[in-house]
């Protein structure tokens, strides 16, 4: 499918969505938002994509939401759009893993649209940053919730207060991304991982996914019930024999189901 605002391709087993609105920086909007939409939705539904990698240009990932698109907008323009609430929550209803790949720019709307996905991968020469203050609003599609998760009260006050920038390196430690290449290697790297994670059990890495995000949601207990039945239920897959018989039997895994 041709889009106006993202390229897509499927690299071996991974899908990969380019943001691609070079003249503002990627910035998000209506338009880019709801091909992204599709596009991740397509992807979840062929059973040829077992991992998807979002990327931006080199300067951005992505600056932001649309400010020349939101800034005429009234309170209930943006209460009766439900701004934003269409693709925050059709992103989050993926079942396969999403790995966000940020060189440059990642502000606001753009770093709560990596947040949105399940791990993050940065080049050094990537910038984090929640400045909607200076533009006298907040966070809006999760970032003052998620953020905090990521990096703890401290920090995401002060970059919510302040609407300072992380660099890659203070991202990294402070658990924001989970690893950083040199920028001009970061693609090449993140689809290695990517493909590393295709060649796994399709529904278990599901399985997975939904564990992890499960801890965001519920209490410990609730939590470790949750992951003890979906780890029970791996038992009834052809993946999980294949796994464990390819272990005891000294070779490689051919994980088949999708
Ligand atoms: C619309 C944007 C944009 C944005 C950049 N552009 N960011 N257009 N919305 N968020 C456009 C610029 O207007 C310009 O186009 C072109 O992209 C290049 O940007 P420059 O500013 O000329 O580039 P540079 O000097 O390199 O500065 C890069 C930058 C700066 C530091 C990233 O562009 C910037 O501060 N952008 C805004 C970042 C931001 O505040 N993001 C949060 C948005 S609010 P023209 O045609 O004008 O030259 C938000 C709310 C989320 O995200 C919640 C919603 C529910």
């Amino acid at each position: 499918m041709a889009y106006a605002t993202i390229l897509t391709e499927i690299r071996g087993a991974v899908g990969l969505v380019t943001l691609n609105r070079p003249q503002a920086l990627n910035a998000l909007n209506a338009e880019l938002l709801g091909e992204l939409c599709t596009a991740l939705e397509a992807f979840d539904a062929d059973e040829a994509v077992g991992c998807i990698v979002v990327t931006g240009s080199a300067k951005a990932f992505a600056a932001g939401a649309d400010i020349k698109e939101m800034a005429p907008q009234s309170y209930m323009d943006m209460f009766k759009a439900d701004f934003f609430a269409e693709p925050h929550d059709r992103i989050c209803g993926i079942k396969k893993p999403i790995i966000a790949a940020v060189s440059g720019y990642a502000l606001g709307g753009g770093c709560e649209l990596a947040m949105l996905f399940d791990f993050i991968i940065a080049g050094d020469n990537a910038k984090f940053g929640q400045p909607e203050i200076n533009l006298g609003v907040i966070p809006g599609i999760g970032g003052s919730q998620r953020l905090t998760r990521f990096v703890g009260k401290s920090k995401a006050m002060d970059m919510c207060l302040t609407g300072r920038m992380m660099d890659a390196a203070e991202a990294e430690r402070a658990g924001l991304v989970s690893r950083v290449f040199p920028a001009a290697d970061l693609l090449a790297e993140v689809m290695k991982i990517a493909d590393t994670i295709a060649e796994k059990s399709h529904p278990i890495l599901s399985m997975a996914k939904q564990a992890v995000n499960r801890s965001y949601e519920t209490t410990l207990s609730e939590g470790v019930l949750f992951e003890r039945r979906l780890f029970h239920s791996a038992f009834a897959t052809e993946d999980q024999k294949e796994g464990m018989s390819a272990f005891v039997e000294k070779r490689k895994p051919v994980f088949k189901q999708r």
